[in-house]
């Protein structure tokens, strides 16, 4: 018997087909005679409607096992659906039951629940409508964004989780150790002796791969990473995560203009790519989460992303006719509330901010010629914010050092760093993508946690 997988017979399915297929009960409705099980394996938003009629064997038994959450196995032919709603169903001639779900305990219920509920459940949660559909978007997505590279000859490059540099500067970092917290070995300056740990010096987790990335585009010209980054910001906000994914292509001989246009096909293609692949899960989204995600999309592909300066951005924001939360003024960052402004009031669409002060921006940003700003870029989203932070990166050795210092931190750390300045320099540029908020983007989904299946955040690293 040939196992077959629910999408797929929902696609292709014909009459007379004798198949196979195992799942998980969504639904059963038992009428007289005979009881309608609808069976859901993952692969599509979308059930199987199983028929069952009371001539089976041990047909009593079996349907007072199959409740919601059970686990089954179904041999049996495809007919064409009396029914409304599908074109096929499986006339079972064969059922076993592998596990059964107590209807009494079992969390998940015919009823709607809410994320909140839902993420105290974790590992249930994924058998739902919703995270069935957020989960398979998710990977169109991962799927998307390599073959967007791999099509364009970017070598995916795999950087380290545990390093010994804070890549962004800004101290939100884990630490890494092998010594006993309850007997911290002691120098002689009752600082803790990082010489007698693992690694023989302080290390932590990453908060991005962009310095590997770097030493691999000058030698492979194109690369990308796309892995875990970890960040100990103790931010409890809908779009931060202490531990989150992060696509970062960085591409040697190539300037700011260069990088705006890459992030900006990017984009284009993962939003094409996810509606053609998951169009039903995406309708789902429009109909049941944000009835603006199917416009979104279309806007996205079809629409020159707004680019503009900081500069530009402040003065517009100055002129806005909003009460802002946070000051407005040039050379204070912009805050989710200004970068939200800008993307859905004043644009409607994707926003590339581009030469940023220096002062609020990482070391390695190209410091431009008015000595003030850097050639960074950061794209902003309707309802996002920030979701795209890139630049040109530092080429000159000189620059790089004193800005290196001027940031507090120890130009000898970054020796291997320095030495792809000293050892055939070249400009080049890249960007990194918080690949949960392109899912939230994508899917409307409002909250960073219902768009991973593990989260992680301040307080929180359950299941
Ligand atoms: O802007 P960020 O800090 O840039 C970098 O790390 C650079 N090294 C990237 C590069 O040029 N290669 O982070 C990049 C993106 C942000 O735009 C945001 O989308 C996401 O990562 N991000 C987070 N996502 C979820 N939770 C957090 N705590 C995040 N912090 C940043
Ligand atoms: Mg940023």
């Amino acid at each position: 018997m040939v196992k077959r997988r629910i999408a797929e017979i929902l696609r292709s399915g014909q009459p007379d087909e004798s198949i196979l297929i195992q799942g998980w009960v969504r639904t059963k409705r038992e009428l007289k005679g005979f009881a309608f099980i609808e069976v859901n394996d993952g692969s599509s938003l979308a059930s199987l409607q199983v028929v069952m009629n009371q001539n089976l064997p041990d047909y009593e038994a079996i349907i007072k096992k199959l409740n919601t959450g059970a686990s089954l196995e179904v041999t049996g032919v495809l007919v064409p659906s009396q029914g409304k709603g599908q074109r096929i169903e499986l006339k079972a001639e064969m059922v076993e039951v592998y596990g059964e779900a107590d209807p009494e305990t079992y969390p998940l219920q015919k009823k709607r629940h809410s994320y909140e509920f839902l993420r105290t459940i974790g590992h249930l949660r994924s058998r739902t409508n919703s995270f069935g559909a957020v989960f398979r978007v998710r990977n169109a997505c991962a799927a998307a964004i390599h073959q967007f590279f791999q099509e364009r000859g970017f070598l995916w490059v795999h950087t380290p989780i545990i390093t010994a540099s804070d890549c962004e500067g800004a101290g939100e970092l884990f630490n890494v150790t092998g010594l006993n917290l309850k007997d911290i070995p002691r120098t002689e300056n009752n600082a803790v002796d990082y010489a007698q740990d693992f690694f023989g010096r302080p290390t932590y987790l990453t908060v991005s791969g962009q310095l590997e990335a770097e030493v691999m585009a000058m030698a492979f010209s194109n690369v990308y990473t796309f892995g875990p980054t970890f960040r100990a910001e103790n931010s409890n906000t809908s779009r931060h995560l202490a531990e989150f994914w992060m696509v970062e292509p960085e591409m040697a001989f190539c300037d700011l203009d260069g990088d705006m246009d890459l992030a900006e096909a990017f984009l284009k293609h993962v939003f094409k790519y996810v509606l053609e692949t998951c169009p039903e899960d995406m309708e789902f989204f429009n109909q049941r989460i944000d009835d603006t995600v199917l416009a979104t999309a279309d806007n996205i592909i079809n629409n020159e992303f707004q680019r503009l300066t900081y500069t530009e951005a402040i003065s517009l924001l100055e002129k806005a006719d909003v009460k802002f939360e946070y000051p407005v003024s040039w050379g204070l960052d912009l805050q989710s509330e200004h970068e939200r402004y800008l993307a859905e009031q004043l644009f409607k669409k994707p926003v590339i901010v581009s030469d940023y002060p220096a002062k609020i921006k990482a070391f390695y940003m190209r410091l431009s010629d008015d000595e003030k700003t850097v050639r960074a870029m950061d794209i902003l989203a309707p309802k996002i914010g920030e979701i795209i932070g890139g630049s040109q990166r530092e080429e000159r050795l000189d620059v790089l050092e004193k800005r290196i210092i001027a940031q507090g931190m120890q130009p000898e750390d970054l020796w291997w760093y320095l030495d792809l300045r000293r050892y055939g320099t070249v400009p080049h540029a890249g960007f990194g993508l918080g690949f949960e908020r392109l899912v939230q983007f994508m899917t409307g989904m409002a909250n960073i946690r219902d768009v991973i299946p593990f989260p992680r955040t301040p307080q929180s690293a359950d299941f």
